[in-house]
């Protein structure tokens, strides 16, 4: 999704920020720019592009500046186009804009604000611009800019430069994220923790409503009721900085394979011996309460659906698992006694944002499971539990799922009757991934072989279908092949009208009470000439299968039966030439609803 990144300070802003928005790619995005003052000339000077920021990069010519601004966009209103790129430049030309998020109310304010003021592109942001233009008149540019900011309903993070203060940077955001980070006289400001790392020491992440300004003098800090206060800096997760790839060709092979790490990082942090580290408070909020309602998006929402087997069975409290989107929009009867448990790799989804304002608004206490400890939802939700799986990079996600189902075991041992020794079983899969991980070398084979055709299934009962229905999402994400995750036994209710020669069934098998039933269903699409490739847990293998995984603890079987299904995906994607880390229409982080 979007990305911003500013620079202030003593080294050159334009490599600064180009670099930021390196960094910001793997959030997706179709087209960028930057905007900087050039000394020689005593102007702004802006640039933009489409495609690639290495477009962007070979436009650019051999300046160097102190500042400046940058963004990359992911299309929300207005096609890809250089238009529609950022910065937006004023109907006068004297304001600058780059901003994420979306101004829902931008064709009314143009109507009664910008009657007589032409479109110059098709986006929502362009008004930022042009409002600002008309309303400073002699005025001074932080009264305008926050008249501007009192009419837009919406969301934004924003950066804005003026002609006439050419080395100034001004910052506001409401519901999107932004964050200010210093190291001496340098100061970037960036949408992400990503962007912000490389050059910053600490940082201030902004709250909604407050406007920064960057100049010669220093940074000035202004809150929502427009009072100058004192920016708290915390010290940068350096964690962030560390986004290479080490030796693996893309992040999400990097990132498959760092599962096993990542699953002993949590019982570390959460399991001493026996006991629950889970902090007590957020163990507290799961006293007494009647049914816990697990709201996601995505990959999200998927280890939202292993989480209620988990929690039902290990912690014998009723759950329900909510489509973000639909709840935000749609939420069912909701009775009291109710918790409400969101998860977010990212903790800045925008639909998670709009469901949390109605569990607030109808006094519900909400629990977050998050990647990143600083993100909007974090601090927006009464708790946040970190599920410390580091950065994932890919837009595929792989190592943030595993880690949310471990953290949803985790939580659902320790406010549960407990019974199974957590610390041993997540270890046993930790290590029955890394055993898995060595067979790596029979994925290109296998997928060269079975998967010839534009479209596959995915098949599984109970927890195997939870899985299914993920590995179909990564499997069509990057690929592009139109896969569907069913439910074994409801195939033959309709879409087993599908199945025709050569048509790809990957049966998930791990569960002993159903394998036999899944057989079954496998037997059925066989006879109507599938090409089947069996995924079975040692226990319930047979002669055949394609694809054997160590047997571990029944409720933990998706943390295994998973890696199958990202390394098909993985090299599907390779063998048809796809960007992999970055598929097509994708954003990591989706910010807008
Ligand atoms: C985007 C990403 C998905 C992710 C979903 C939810 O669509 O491409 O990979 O699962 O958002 O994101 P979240 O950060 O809330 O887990």
């Amino acid at each position: 999704m979007c990305g911003i990144v500013g620079y202030f300070g003593e080294e050159d802003a334009i490599k600064h920020v180009m670099e930021g928005l390196r960094r910001l790619e793997y959030r997706g995005y179709d087209s960028a720019g930057i905007s900087y003052h050039d000394a020689k000339q005593k102007d702004l000077l802006v640039f933009k592009e489409t495609g690639r920021l290495d477009n962007l990069a070979r436009l650019l010519p051999p300046d160097e500046s102190r500042v400046a601004i940058g963004h990359t966009r992911w299309a929300t209103h207005g096609r890809v186009t250089k238009a529609n790129a950022h910065p937006h430049v004023s109907h006068d030309g004297r304001f600058i804009v780059v901003h994420n998020g979306i101004i829902e109310n931008h064709k009314a304010l143009a109507g009664t604000y910008l009657e007589d003021v032409p479109r110059r592109s098709a986006t929502d942001t362009e008004i930022i611009a042009d409002l600002l233009g008309s309303f400073v008149g002699d005025g001074d540019v932080l009264t305008a800019l926050r008249r501007v900011l009192g009419l837009l309903e919406g969301s934004y993070a924003l950066l804005v430069m003026d002609r006439e203060h050419p080395g100034t940077i001004y910052a506001a955001k409401r519901k999107s994220p932004l964050l200010v980070g210093r190291k001496g006289r340098e100061t970037i400001i960036a949408s992400d923790m990503t962007a912000l790392c490389a050059v910053a020491a600490e940082y201030t992440a902004l709250t909604d409503g407050s406007i920064v300004t960057i100049d010669e003098e220093g940074l000035s800090l202004h809150d929502h009721e427009g009072e100058l206060v004192r920016p708290e800096f915390v010290p940068v997760d350096k964690a962030y900085a560390e986004t290479d790839k080490g030796v693996f060709d893309h992040y999400m092979l990097k990132e498959i394979h760092e599962q096993p790490a990542v699953l002993r990082r949590i019982i570390d942090q959460y399991c001493e011996d026996e006991e629950s580290r889970i902090p007590k408070d957020v163990a507290a909020m799961f006293q007494g309460i009647e049914r816990l309602h697990i709201l996601a998006a995505g990959t999200s929402m998927h280890a939202g659906l292993v989480g209620k087997v988990l929690f039902e069975k290990l912690a014998r409290i009723p759950t329900e698992v909510h489509i973000a989107s639909e709840f935000a929009h749609h939420p069912p009867l909701l009775a009291e006694g109710s918790l409400f448990l969101l998860i977010s790799q990212s903790g800045e989804t925008a639909d998670l944002r709009s469901s949390l304002e109605i569990i607030k608004e109808r006094g519900f206490p909400s629990l977050i499971l998050t990647n990143v400890k600083t993100s909007t939802l974090a601090r927006e939700a009464d708790a946040y539990l970190e599920i410390f799986a580091g950065p994932e990079i890919a837009v595929a996600s792989t190592k943030a799922y595993t880690a949310q189902i471990a953290v949803l075991a985790v939580l659902a041992h320790a406010v549960g009757e407990g019974g199974i020794s957590l610390r041993k079983e997540v270890a046993l899969a930790a290590q029955a991934i890394e055993n898995h991980l060595q067979d790596r070398h029979i994925y290109a084979d296998l997928v060269d072989r079975h998967l010839k055709k534009p479209q596959a299934f995915y098949i599984g009962r109970g927890l195997d279908h939870a899985v299914a229905r993920e590995a179909a999402l990564k499997l069509k994400e990057i690929s592009y092949i139109h896969t569907e995750g069913f439910a074994a036994g409801e195939l033959k209710h309709g879409t087993i009208a599908l199945i025709e020669d050569q048509v790809p069934v990957i049966a998930i098998v791990t569960e002993e009470k159903t394998a036999a039933h899944t057989r079954s269903a496998i037997a059925e699409v066989e006879s109507r000439g599938a090409d089947v490739v069996v995924i079975a847990m040692a226990h319930v293998a047979e002669e055949g299968d394609h694809i054997i995984i160590d047997t571990i603890n029944p409720l933990l079987t998706p943390l295994v039966s998973v890696i199958p299904a990202q390394l098909i995906a993985y090299h599907a994607a390779l063998a048809r030439g796809k960007d992999i880390d970055k598929p097509r229409n994708l954003a990591k982080s989706v910010t807008v609803e």
